[in-house]
């Protein structure tokens, strides 16, 4: 299932969440900043022993004081207005998945829900409307390539209500 809602990432029941992170994995601000304040300080000490990343790369850690299961830290890439800033964009909808999937084997789950906050469109730049479709792309090539990881169901939380239409209309156009 894929699905859409408006809201805070941090206050919903998902069993992952994915954060929008910076290469470093160093609490940020935006999304990244309402993870770290609510997972609290463990967090921090945590991502600190946590090699730096590129653009697309992802690292997962523990929740701590989060109602989620697990977080995904996703280093978007900061737009730069060329075209290949997609490929790492999309890496990071990619890796997140691959990644979400390997959480569930291992930990012989049947299903997860994995929720996604619209990466780099914040204090990264990216415009709202080109990451949106990069994410939906995306999402629906892993799950035709991997059928297997439809069992993760995957839900775009959108914070802002531009995000919250894009993702919408995609959704209705599914
Ligand atoms: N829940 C869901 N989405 C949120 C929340 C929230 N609590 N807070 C902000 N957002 C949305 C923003 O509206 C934006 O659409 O997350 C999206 C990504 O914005 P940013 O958080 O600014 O992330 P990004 O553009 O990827 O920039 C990453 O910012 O905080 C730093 O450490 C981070 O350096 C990195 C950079």
């Amino acid at each position: 299932m894929i699905s859409v809602i408006k809201g805070d990432i941090t206050g919903l029941d998902f069993d992952l969440i994915v954060n929008a992170a910076n290469a470093k994995f160093m609490r940020g601000g935006g999304v990244c900043g309402a993870i770290f304040s609510k997972a609290g300080p463990l967090l921090d000490e945590y991502c600190a022993s946590l090699p730096e990343g590129k653009a697309g790369e992802v690292r997962i850690s523990p929740a701590f004081d989060l109602p989620c299961k697990a977080i995904i830290h996703a280093v978007g890439p900061i737009y730069e207005g060329l075209t290949k800033n997609a490929q790492d964009l999309a890496s990071c909808y990619w890796n997140s998945v691959a990644l979400a999937y390997e959480y569930m084997r291992e930990h012989e789950l049947d299903k997860v829900s994995l929720a996604f906050p619209c990466i780099s469109t914040g204090i990264y730049g990216y415009p709202h409307d080109s990451a949106c479709d990069i994410a939906w792309k995306t999402i629906k090539k892993i799950r035709s390539a991997f059928p297997d990881t439809k069992a993760i169901d995957i839900v775009f939380v959108c914070y802002e209500q531009v995000d919250y239409e894009l993702y919408k209309k995609a959704l209705r156009s599914l």
